[in-house]
């Protein structure tokens, strides 16, 4: 795939912008010239990401005639707090930030979500890019505007819709990532495929298993990497342009999810990272939709090949199915009033579900556990 060939248009209007699928930085100067030209630029990254692609990305803003400047926050979901949030505006103060100028997300969800709500928050709102490294960044959270921090009390409480007025994708970044978080950001691809387009799921089938055997060789990324990563990110801009506060299809996005933040509670976040926890939840969500003869055992089977082709888990954890059960209906206050499920009637096509069939629910859980 040659740089930024056709990019992906997010329309919203008149905050419509493109997502640039790339295979290096070249040409981010280009992108970023008419964004950042005379601005002051504050990277927000963490020390990880900086060491390995703060160099490239300062040289692409020079060259697009911005001024760039490091703001880093500590790396890890533990840091994505008010308090860092905070540091995180204090240091825009001293790096001279005014209305005029840019933030730019360079790192995994962690840092785009705190970059996303510092630029959605400082000085009212200032230009955000996204420069997205994960696999889960690059096919999810760069895209569709939910920023913002966690609480104590939960993840992802306070926060804000905030489109960037960018997002460029080097997918060659993932070269560096660590082969758990490919894997774990394998899960949402799957997710795509499974809620929106059989033909990725077809090319899933062929790749998934190769894909992952270059990654554990440490050999260099198949280039039907950035196919995918592409194709998910139209998924992804067509949903966000159809709905892009959650109030309808947006919900299609947590198939698997609701599963999966009951048990990453239960575990307490210390067994799974979240694309884990969302393998296991979108084979329950299957094996339950399959149950209430919604979809064949054949999708079950197919997804099940596909998941475990990537390296994740469908077995559910050891947990209580009481709990599970109280942990879905906390879940459930948090969203608004109903518990929900997304479940798949097709390879490419999901239901949305309100409410449950309690024991069919039940002794789906616990066929799980077996
Ligand atoms: P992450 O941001 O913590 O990144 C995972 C690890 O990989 C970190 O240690 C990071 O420093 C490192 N890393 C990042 N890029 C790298 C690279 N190219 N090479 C080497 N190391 C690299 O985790 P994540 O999975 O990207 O994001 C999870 C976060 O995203 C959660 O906070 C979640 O709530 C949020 N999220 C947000 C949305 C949204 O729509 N805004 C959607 C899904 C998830
Ligand atoms: N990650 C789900 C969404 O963006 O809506």
């Amino acid at each position: 795939m040659t740089a930024c060939e056709t990019p992906v248009q997010v329309n919203l209007g008149s905050r419509s912008y493109y997502i640039h699928v790339a295979a290096s930085f070249e040409e981010l100067p280009n992108v970023l010239a008419p964004l950042v030209e005379g601005r002051r630029c504050a990277v927000v990254s963490n020390p990880t990401v900086w060491g390995l692609y703060g160099g490239a990305v300062s040289e692409a803003i020079v060259a697009a005639g911005g001024t760039p400047v490091a703001v880093l926050m500590p790396d890890g979901e533990e840091y994505k707090t008010l308090s860092v949030f905070e540091r995180v505006m204090e240091d825009c103060v001293t790096a001279g930030l005014d209305r005029s100028s840019v933030i730019l997300g360079l790192g995994g969800g962690v840092v785009g979500d705190m970059a996303g709500f510092a630029a959605a928050s400082y000085m009212r709102g200032i230009g955000l890019v996204h420069l997205p490294t994960t696999l889960l960044a690059q096919v999810d959270s760069a895209i569709g505007g939910k920023t913002g921090v966690n609480l104590v009390s939960g993840k992802n409480l306070v926060g804000a819709f905030y489109q960037p007025r960018a997002v460029y994708i080097n997918w060659k970044t993932l070269a560096s990532l660590p082969e758990r978080e490919m894997r774990a950001g394998f899960a949402e691809v799957i997710k795509y495929g499974m809620i929106a387009d059989a033909a990725l799921w077809e090319l899933l089938e062929e790749t998934t298993a190769p894909v992952m055997a270059a990654i554990s060789a440490h050999a260099p990324l198949p280039e039907v990497v950035g196919e995918i990563i592409r194709r998910c990110c139209e998924i992804k801009a067509g949903v966000v342009a159809a709905d892009e506060c959650e109030s309808g299809v947006r919900a299609i996005l947590n198939y698997g999810h609701t599963f999966a933040h009951a048990i990453e509670t239960l575990t307490r976040y210390r067994t799974y990272v979240h694309g884990e926890a969302v393998a296991i939840g979108m084979h329950a969500a299957a094996t339950y939709a399959h149950a209430l003869g919604l979809c064949s055992a054949e999708l079950v089977a197919r997804q099940r090949a596909v998941i475990e082709a990537a390296g994740l888990p469908t077995r559910l954890p050891r947990v209580n199915v009481d709990e599970l059960m109280a942990a879905f209906a906390r879940d459930k206050k948090a969203r608004g009033g109903s518990l929900t499920f997304i479940l798949p009637e097709a390879i490419g096509r999901v239901k949305v579900v309100h409410g449950c069939d309690e024991s069919l629910l039940r002794s789906t859980l616990t066929a799980l556990q077996a």
